[in-house]
């Protein structure tokens, strides 16, 4: 598996696969099968709730030699109503992943919301069915606790989610640890090219959520449109005789973002690693620039009554 290096001297699998929205039951299953493909990278979130389910899947092929642990790539992330209580949560997630440190350690959201219990990753609601936004942690107290976290060696590096360029511009003007990655929701309907490339260039790696758009899983929760319906992109599956999913992905991977697909079908592990024998021409390259929508299909505010991106 290709690697990128982080700011740190890590290096993280170009690709990953994404444990949101899978079934607890399937995951030995998956996870198996993804090593036994190549896979080397997981990326996991305390709030998907599934911890528990991926770290007894990892404790079965550390123990039967499948893989080593150092073999891995393991990201999970602090979920909002846990700002104030960054060790314990840390804690929580490697107990749930049955793990002694993560290679990767994320802020899920810019945003710290009421306490509900560590590990419960709540999002209280007002009367209203407003976000309890809690307005007494900033970002910057959030941040330096994550930094502990690596001094004390339960973390390899540390990075942020959902942060646009200013939010980014901030941490990394108040960090004494550099945000290594950058999680956002980037796709060919959503390229945000500038926040991209903001990242590149003050060596924040970007990794690419959503990266297939969301497909038919974000269609049901969120009623977006999927770019692997785009005729744009089955022209170009026609043309090097691939899936629209294999283009994206890699389009994902040729703009340095490491990209971390999701899917409950062993086929489709297979589909979505199969990516490194082909090259996407510069004039390719170009015309799924000319697809950007600027649209965003992963919308949290549908659940939280606040659009945290207005
Ligand atoms: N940091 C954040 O706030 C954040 C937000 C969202 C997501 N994420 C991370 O990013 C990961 C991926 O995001 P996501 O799951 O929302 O979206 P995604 O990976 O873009 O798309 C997943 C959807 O695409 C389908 N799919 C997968 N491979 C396919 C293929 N080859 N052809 C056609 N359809 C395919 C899946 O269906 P099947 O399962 O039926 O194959 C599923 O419905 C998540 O698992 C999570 O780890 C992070």
């Amino acid at each position: 598996m290709t690697t990128i290096k982080l700011n740190n001297g890590h290096e993280m699998p170009i690709i990953g696969l994404g444990v949101w929205r899978m079934d607890k039951k399937d995951i030995k299953d998956l996870i198996f099968s993804s090593i036994k493909l190549g896979y080397r990278h997981f990326d996991c979130a305390a709030d998907y709730q599934n911890e528990a389910e991926v770290g007894e899947a990892l404790e079965e092929a550390f123990q039967s030699g499948l893989v080593k642990r150092d073999d891995l790539f393991i990201t999970t992330k602090l979920w909002n109503s846990d700002h104030g209580h960054v060790l314990e949560a840390c804690k929580d997630s490697l107990k749930k992943l049955r793990l002694d440190y993560l290679d990767l350690y994320l802020v899920h959201f810019p945003v710290a919301t009421k306490h509900t219990g560590v590990g419960t990753t709540g999002s209280a609601l007002d009367a209203d069915g407003v976000l309890e936004i809690d307005t007494t942690i900033s970002l910057e107290t959030t941040w330096h606790a994550m930094e502990e976290l690596v001094s004390m060696g339960l973390v390899r590096s540390i990075g942020i989610s959902n942060y646009d360029i200013f939010l980014t511009r901030d941490c990394l003007a108040y960090s004494k640890i550099k945000p290594a990655v950058n999680q956002i929701e980037t796709h060919p309907y959503f390229q945000r090219e500038s926040l991209v490339k903001f990242c590149q260039k003050h060596s924040i790696v970007v990794t690419a959520h959503t990266p297939l758009g969301g497909a038919a899983a974000n269609h049901e929760w969120f009623g977006t449109v999927s770019c692997l319906d785009d005729p744009v992109l089955k022209g170009l599956a026609e043309k090097y005789k691939r899936t629209v999913a294999q283009v994206v992905l890699r389009w994902g991977i040729q703009r340095n973002t490491i990209v971390i697909p999701k899917t409950s079908k062993i086929e489709r592990l297979k589909e979505n690693v199969q990516v490194f024998d082909f090259e996407l021409e510069k004039e390719d390259i170009e015309l799924i620039k000319s697809i950007d929508r600027k649209y965003r299909t992963n919308q949290p505010a549908v659940f939280w009554g606040v659009d945290l991106y207005a």
